[in-house]
């Protein structure tokens, strides 16, 4: 089968429109492009449930800080396309910016209280807003039965179930856990802005994460405790900079003092200009 691709609204909603009449279920996956394994993974999610795979490719640019990568950010739509249609994709949703937000229509701002606010949301201001209205946005558009995320982004996971439950939307949110490479790196887009000795050491961040998992199985439930293990461990690479380190709940993203619950540890490093995340959850 053919992947149908288009950058208009209007062809979406007859696709899926034709999809509902046949029986189908429509699943959908944003992406912004750039597109890796992890990626394909949330497609194969929707196709595995026997759904409709409709994945949108939009460099969203209200998620960007003023310096931040909007620019540079990698865009190979040709490329992408050829590998949605080879993981058996259905629609391909590509639009322009003046699509998603039609010049002279007043944009709804989104904003998720209470999981957007610390952490990412912290460091980066503004950007959960973004993800959470072009989000909204894109739902409207296809109207999904379900949406597929990755748990790599692991607050984004939690501004959406929350925005979803906030304003009482009819989408089923699926999560799939973190695709990684054999050494552990979890798949990102920006990972291909890292030099080979800079890639050499990026996986430094989710084996510290590991160290930290490690010693709460050893029986350590203390929070600083652990969240000292992770900076220890990320030691080993001088010149990695650790950004960011939070032990959290895993629902809240609120602070946790112990695990008494099911948490998540995230952390951000800087590797020579290049930001990376990841997470690793455990608890409960
Ligand atoms: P993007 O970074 O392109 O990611 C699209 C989806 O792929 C997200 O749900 C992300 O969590 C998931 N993903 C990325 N790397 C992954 C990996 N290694 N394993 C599993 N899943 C992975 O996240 C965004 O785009 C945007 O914020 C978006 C939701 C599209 C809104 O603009």
């Amino acid at each position: 089968m053919t992947m149908e691709r288009t950058g208009s609204v209007e062809e979406v909603r007859r696709h899926v429109a034709a999809w509902r009449k046949e029986g189908s279920a429509v699943g959908f996956v944003p992406t912004m492009g750039a597109l890796h394994a992890g990626h394909l993974a949330l497609v194969e999610v929707v196709k595995a449930r026997g759904a409709r795979a409709v994945v949108s490719i939009f460099v969203n640019p209200k998620q960007f800080g003023p310096h931040e990568d909007f620019d540079r950010y990698p865009r190979d739509v040709e490329g992408d396309a050829a590998k949605l249609a080879g993981a058996g994709a259905d629609l391909l949703f590509a639009p322009a910016v003046d699509e998603v937000y039609p010049p002279g229509v007043a944009v709804v701002p989104v904003h998720v209280s209470g999981v957007s606010e610390g952490m990412e949301g912290a460091r980066r201001p503004g950007h959960f807003d973004g993800v959470a209205t072009v989000v909204k946005r894109l739902f409207d558009i296809v109207k999904p039965d379900f949406a597929v995320f990755g748990q790599k982004d692991g607050q984004q996971v939690a501004v959406v179930r929350k925005m979803v439950e906030d304003l009482r939307l009819p989408v089923e949110i699926v999560v799939r856990e973190t695709i990684r490479e054999p050494d552990g790196l979890a798949l990102s887009s920006r990972n291909q802005y890292l030099s080979p000795e800079e890639r050499r050491m990026a996986p430094a961040l989710f084996r510290a994460l590991l160290a930290g998992h490690l010693v709460y199985q050893l029986g350590e439930k203390k929070a600083e405790k652990i969240l000292k293990m992770v900076r220890m461990a990320l030691e080993t690479e001088p010149a990695i900079r650790l950004d960011a380190l939070d032990l959290v709940d895993a629902v809240t993203m609120q602070p946790v003092k112990k695990v008494d619950r099911p948490v998540m540890l995230a952390g951000a490093i800087v590797v020579g200009k290049t930001r990376l995340i990841d997470n690793v959850r455990f608890g409960g």
